[in-house]
């Protein structure tokens, strides 16, 4: 299966024709379409209307995990529902298997990485805040628990590892992603791993145990001269 994968397309309503542009050809050279996030600049209802839009004109099946973005006006409901509508299967902490291949999709979460990450220590809502990034890496492992497939993508807004951030200054990391992610997609297994997230950081890593990590943001992407989005083959 041939998926393409992007992230961050951070669509605004002047964006339709950006849009078109970003996801050029995307249809004949991928069977599938995943986007990992940032899908609305604002999370916004016309914002996502706006890209339903040109999602429709692909006819390509497309996967998607919400983004900070999507989050920012507090209209999750109202866009998950425009989404599923909109024929666009959101992985909000669940899974779909396509063709034998097994997704599983969730927005992670901040709070660093390894002996630097942020320890739920101290003030309640610092807990808060790392809590919330304990309970995305153990939904992650819940999930994977639950799903029966040999091949495995994950696909994840935040960052799981360090190396795709690199790009990014030193004192961003513990806001763009949490080692926690990589730690639960290591006990349970994935072929590869998607992210957004990071405008800045790189387009490759791996977490420790060896799995393939892809930052998909198209921003990356743009400025290593590559394509919008990836194409993957699994
Ligand atoms: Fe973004
Ligand atoms: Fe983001």
């Amino acid at each position: 299966m041939k998926i393409a994968a992007i992230a961050d397309l951070h669509c605004s309503t002047n964006s339709a024709g950006e849009m078109r542009e970003l996801l050029e050809g995307v249809e004949r050279a991928a069977d599938l379409l995943v986007i990992a996030g940032d899908l609305t600049n604002m999370g916004l209802p016309d914002e996502m209307g706006i890209l339903l839009g040109e999602l429709r004109r692909l006819s390509l099946p497309t996967l998607a995990v919400l983004g900070n973005h999507d989050h920012e006006s507090d209209r999750v409901e109202q866009l998950s529902s425009m989404l599923k509508t909109g024929g666009v299967f959101l992985l909000d902490g669940g899974t779909c298997i396509i063709d034998g291949v097994g997704f599983i999709g969730s927005k992670g979460f901040c709070g660093g990485f390894g002996k630097l990450a942020v320890q739920p220590f101290g003030e309640r809502t610092l807990k808060e805040l790392i809590r919330a990034s304990i309970e995305e890496a153990k939904l992650l492992e819940h999930i994977l628990d639950e799903m029966d497939s040999e091949r495995k993508v994950a696909i994840l807004h935040y960052a799981p590892v360090e190396q795709t951030l690199v790009g990014e200054e030193r004192e961003l990391y513990p806001f763009l992603g949490s080692s926690l992610l990589a730690d639960a997609l290591d006990r349970k297994g994935v072929d590869v791993v998607v992210h957004g997230h990071a405008h800045n950081g790189s387009p490759e890593g791996k977490t420790p145990g060896g799995i393939p990590v892809h930052n998909v943001c198209r921003f990356v992407r743009k400025r290593m001269g590559l394509s919008p989005y990836l194409v993957l083959e699994v």
